[in-house]
């Protein structure tokens, strides 16, 4: 099997690279990817560089994931997120290739506390997520093979992430203040790749089965509930560490206000993936300690 990656160097990408390799022979490439056009800015040359290669399956980790940029840079954003996947997936449906494309909780409005299921009316409440909700509705159109994975919270232990920031925040500063009414799951990017390579494979005998699937860890919480885990579990496993903060307060979304607005209801319903792929998607803090684990 030849499959082409975009968006290598990403959270999800750099998992994906170890996860899709065992599945056949994986291009990887990135926006300055030498003799193959990577640059998502750049819609004909991606087009091109699929023509060339003519993979069995495409998978695009790559996005303009920039949350609040995104609001200053609209067109950008849709060009990354919406413009040039559609045109993958029109490549795709012309090859007969499967493309493989990730999507986010940011489509949903964050209304109510119910997880939503794949059908859910959508709301985006910022630019990313309208973005990305036209990325999915371009690909679904397209009419070729697809499997769009909606995810949230996504953390990795390789560059920057949420646990980094608070674990450093707690060895500076004796009072840190979190946001606690926001809910979802921290998801990994490497339960992605895996999920991701898992599906694939079923989709070859099963290419009936693609689709849009919601993808998160198991359980949920809140960022402050999330703060916490990891101050207690990095206090439990290193104890030399120098944990200065003794008051660790919740405080609403309102007190950081952002360029774009969060859902506040991220929580994603499953059990579609894990009814059809005959997956156990594991507990968030399964995940988050594993990471710890790895960084501490
Ligand atoms: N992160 C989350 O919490 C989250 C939540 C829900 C869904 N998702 C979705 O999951 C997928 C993977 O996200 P992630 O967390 O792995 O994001 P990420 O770490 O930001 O990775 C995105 C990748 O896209 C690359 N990229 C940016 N501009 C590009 C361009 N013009 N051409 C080609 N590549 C470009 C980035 O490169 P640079 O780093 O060099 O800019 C980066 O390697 C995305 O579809 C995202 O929307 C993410």
């Amino acid at each position: 099997m030849n499959i082409l990656l975009f968006g290598k160097s990403g959270q999800v990408g750099w998992e994906l690279q170890r996860s899709l390799a065992l599945l056949g022979h994986v291009i990887a490439l990135d926006f300055d990817s030498g003799d193959h056009c990577g640059d998502f800015s750049n819609p004909d040359g991606i087009a091109d560089t699929v023509r060339k290669l003519q993979p069995d399956v495409i998978v695009n980790a790559a996005a303009h994931t920039a949350v609040d940029k995104a609001e200053s840079e609209p067109d950008f954003a849709r060009l990354l997120n919406a413009t040039t996947p559609g045109r993958i997936a029109r490549e795709a449906k012309a090859l007969g290739a499967l493309l493989v494309h990730y999507s986010t909780d940011y489509v949903f409005d964050g209304s109510g506390d119910a997880p939503r299921s794949e059908e859910a009316a959508t709301g985006p409440l910022s630019v990313y997520g309208a973005t990305k909700l036209e990325g999915e509705q371009l690909i679904r159109q397209s009419g070729c093979q697809h499997l769009i994975l909606r995810t949230s919270w996504v953390y990795a232990a390789r560059g920057g992430n949420f646990a980094k920031t608070m674990l450093r925040l707690a060895q500076e500063r004796e009072r840190l203040t979190v946001i606690d009414d926001q809910w979802g799951a921290p998801t990994g990017a490497d339960l992605l790749a895996d999920v991701t390579a898992h599906a694939i494979r079923h989709l070859q005998t099963h290419p009936d089965d693609g689709g849009l699937y919601h993808c998160v860890a198991g359980g949920e919480t809140n960022w402050f509930s999330y703060a916490n885990y990891v101050i207690a579990q990095a206090r439990q496993s290193q104890p030399a560490i120098q944990i200065k903060a003794t008051d660790i307060a919740p405080v609403p979304t309102s007190a950081y206000p952002t360029p774009a607005r969060r859902p506040l209801n991220s929580r994603l319903d499953c059990s579609r993936l894990q009814a059809t792929f005959g997956l156990t998607l594991p507990h968030w803090q399964q995940g988050v300690a594993r990471m710890l684990a790895e960084i501490l």
